[in-house]
């Protein structure tokens, strides 16, 4: 089969790449100043929110770093929003949710939502962002995959061990297959009006799913990710991404994806060996790294590079989300030794 990439790309960058593509998790973020500047006027919902700067902070990382794609600015918790569970961001603890889902009744009490009433503030900013980058670089647009959803209507903030999750799973497995199945079509359709508004690629984030066993995984999740994925108009490409997926990552690429994340855990070479190279991938440097010095980021990712051998099918990023105490510098730097190094 040949290698999804090259395909990827051309539909992504309508041009070929002389270098391998960086584009980094939470491109956007607390680390830019220019972003710390919008947010000094909105608060973080409302930024979302709202079209205009919105579109503007998608585009903030293609000026000031180079990377070879705009991220949608926006957030994977937004679609639980309209399920009305409360949903507010604090500036200690991160995403809480007032009124967590602690019983199958209230599974099966989630209403249904129609994305483009809901969320269609969401789509304008990909129609804005699209036009402002004017066919530069491409535009990625994304949602949380379903059980990474879950997880945090559950929980209901972010957890260590989602024992909440797991424990729910297991006690209530049909309210938790029809909560997983309603989550699945609200991703599917999110995406649908991402790519419909202009999004030339999607990645499904399902980042916490690396706390299941493969065993859970194929039992509780496995389904109801095909089914987003499924569900997506055909053609545009997808990356399906998880933080601590190691023993995961046949069973993820087995549920959809053109191209799959790997975090820093996993070294790249073997692993996508392993997985077969007529699947992409993504990946893997430790965002810890960029607190480190520009040799060391050098270093860092020309041994990812090495492993990567100048094949078709990598796309350079982050295992995760950058870090706020990050310098911006040093993120710029990581951009250029990629260009650098992987020039052909
Ligand atoms: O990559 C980009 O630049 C696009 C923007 C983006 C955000 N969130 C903005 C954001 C993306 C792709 C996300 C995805 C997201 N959000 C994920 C999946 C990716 C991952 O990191 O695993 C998850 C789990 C969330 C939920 C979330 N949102 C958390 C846990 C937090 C708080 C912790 C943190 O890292 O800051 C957020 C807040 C958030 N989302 C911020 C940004 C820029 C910081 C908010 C602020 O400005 O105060």
């Amino acid at each position: 089969m040949p290698p999804a990439v090259p395909a990827f790309l051309d539909a992504c960058l309508r041009r070929p790449t002389p270098f391998t593509p960086i584009w980094l998790m939470r491109q956007a973020g607390r680390y830019m100043p220019e972003y710390r500047a919008v947010r000094a006027r909105l608060g973080f919902l409302e930024l979302c929110k709202s079209p205009e700067a919105a579109a503007e902070v998608t585009l903030q990382p293609v000026e000031r770093l180079g990377v070879d794609a705009a991220i949608l600015f926006a957030d994977i918790l937004l679609v639980l929003e309209p399920l009305g569970v409360g949903l507010e961001f604090t500036r200690a603890d991160g995403p809480r949710i007032e009124r967590p889902v602690r019983s199958g009744q209230a599974a099966l009490a989630l209403p249904q939502i129609i994305v483009e009433d809901a969320l269609g503030c969401v789509f304008d900013t990909v129609a804005r962002a699209r036009k402002a980058l004017a066919d530069r670089v491409p535009l990625i647009g994304f949602a949380g995959a379903p059980f990474t959803l879950a997880s945090y209507l559950i929980e209901g903030g972010p957890s260590r061990e989602f024992l909440l999750t797991k424990a729910f799973m297991r006690a209530e497995p049909e309210a938790w297959a029809a909560m997983m199945s309603t989550l699945a079509d609200i991703t599917g359709a999110y995406l649908n009006g991402q790519i419909r508004a202009g999004a030339q690629a999607v990645q499904l984030f399902d980042s916490w799913v690396g706390t299941l066993s493969p065993a859970d995984y194929r039992q509780y999740v496995e389904p109801h990710t095909r089914r987003a994925i499924q569900a997506l108009r055909p053609g545009v490409p997808v990356i399906h991404f998880g933080v601590g997926t190691g023993g995961l990552l046949p069973l993820m690429k087995a549920a959809g994806g053109d191209v799959i994340g790997l975090d820093w855990r996993v070294e790249l070479g073997p692993t996508w060996a392993r997985l077969g190279h007529d699947v992409a991938v993504q990946g893997n440097l430790d965002p810890a790294v960029l607190l480190a010095s520009v040799d060391a980021i050098r270093h860092a990712a020309r041994a990812i590079l090495d492993g990567a051998a100048g094949r078709p099918g990598h796309i350079f990023n982050l295992g995760h989300g950058i870090h706020r105490e990050t310098p911006v510098e040093h993120v710029k730097a990581l951009v250029d030794i990629v260009h650098e190094l992987s020039s052909r």
